[in-house]
C-alpha cells in the first residue's frame, strides 16, 4: 500500500520534472546535462511574468519576460518568451523565443539567452532578434527588478536586447555544511543522552534505586573511572608518585651522608 502510495509520487515527481524542461524546450534534443541541471533551479520561476518600460528618446516600449512560458495567451503558439510593446502604436515585436533557448551560468549568476526573435528591419544584418537576461544572486527575492539595461544594435551581427533582474536560484547552492565525522558526532551524543535518560527512569522507577544510584550502570562507570585515573597515573606522570617521597628521602640521606662519608674518609689521613 505504502510502496503503491510512494511509486505513485515518484512518478508524479518525475512528470513535474519532464514538464519543466519541456516548457523551456531548450532545443530538447541537444539539451546538455548543465543546461538540464540548470532548468531545474529555474523551476521555481516557472511561468512567471515579468515587465519593464523602457524610455529611448521619444519612444517608450513595455517588455514582457516569462521564464519558461508563452508572454500571450493565444492558441497559435509562437513561442514567444519576452515580447516588446510600443506604448504608443501598441506594435508587438517578438525579442526571443523560448524554442531557442540557451542558459549558462556562474557562482552567482544564470545567463538566459532566447533566441530567434523577429528580424531586424535594418539593423544587424536583418538577423532575428536576440534576448539575454542576467539573473543575479540575490538571497532576499525569488525574483524581482526586471529591468532593460540596453539595446545592441550598432553592430553587423550577434546584436542583443539586454536585461538583468535578481533571484535567489542564481546563488550558489549552499551544500550542507555537516561533514560525516559531524553526524556520526551527533548521533552519538544522541545515543549517550539515550543511554543516560533512560537508564536514569530505568533505575529509578523500575530499580527503585535513590540518589547517585540511579545513574544507569554506576558500578561499572565508578570502576572504569578509577582505571581510566590509574592508566593517566600511570601515562601521564613522568615520574611514580608513591616513590617520590622515598626518592627525596634518599637525596636528603645522601646529602646529610656523603660530606660525612667524606669527613670519615678525610679524618684518619
Ligand atoms: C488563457 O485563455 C484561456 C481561454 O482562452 C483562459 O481560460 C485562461 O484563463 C487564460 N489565461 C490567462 C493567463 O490569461
Ligand atoms: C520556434 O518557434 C517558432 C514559432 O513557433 C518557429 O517559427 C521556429 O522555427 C521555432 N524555432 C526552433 C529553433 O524550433
Ligand atoms: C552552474 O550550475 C550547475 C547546475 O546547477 C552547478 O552544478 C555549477 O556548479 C554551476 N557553476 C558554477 C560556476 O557555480
Amino acid at each position: 500500500m505504502y510502496a503503491r502510495a510512494l511509486c505513485v509520487c515518484l512518478a508524479a515527481m518525475s512528470v513535474v520534472a519532464a514538464e519543466v524542461i519541456e516548457d523551456c524546450k531548450l532545443n530538447s534534443e541537444k539539451l546538455s546535462s548543465t543546461e538540464q541541471a540548470l532548468l531545474k533551479r529555474l523551476a521555481p520561476l516557472k511561468q512567471k511574468r515579468f515587465e519593464t518600460t523602457f524610455n529611448n528618446g521619444q519612444d517608450s516600449y513595455t517588455y514582457t519576460f516569462v521564464i519558461c512560458g508563452h508572454v500571450l495567451n493565444s492558441s497559435v503558439s509562437s513561442n514567444e518568451g519576452l515580447l516588446q510593446n510600443d506604448t504608443k502604436t501598441s506594435k508587438t515585436t517578438v525579442v526571443g523565443r523560448i524554442n531557442d533557448t540557451h542558459i549558462i551560468n556562474g557562482t552567482d549568476w544564470i545567463l538566459l539567452t532566447y533566441g530567434s526573435g523577429e528580424k531586424y528591419d535594418s539593423h544587424c544584418g536583418y538577423e532575428p532578434r536576440k534576448a539575454k537576461v542576467m539573473i543575479s544572486c540575490n538571497k532576499n527575492t525569488l525574483g524581482d527588478g526586471f529591468t532593460m539595461v540596453n539595446e545592441e544594435r550598432d553592430k553587423e551581427n550577434e546584436c542583443f536586447y539586454l536585461f538583468e533582474m535578481d533571484s535567489s536560484v542564481a546563488c550558489p547552492i549552499e551544500e550542507s555544511h555537516l561533514s560525516v565525522g559531524s553526524i556520526l558526532l551527533i548521533v552519538f551524543a544522541v545515543l549517550v543522552g539515550v543511554y543516560i535518560i533512560g537508564g536514569f527512569l530505568y533505575q529509578r522507577f523500575v530499580v527503585g534505586a535513590k540518589g547517585m544510584e540511579q545513574f544507569p550502570n554506576i558500578t561499572f562507570w565508578r570502576e572504569l573511572g578509577n582505571l581510566v585515573a590509574d592508566g593517566c597515573d600511570f601515562v601521564c606522570r613522568s615520574q611514580p608518585r608513591s616513590s617520590e617521597t622515598a626518592y627525596r628521602g634518599v637525596g636528603d640521606d645522601q646529602l646529610g651522608e656523603e660530606p660525612e662519608e667524606r669527613d670519615d674518609h678525610l679524618l684518619p689521613m
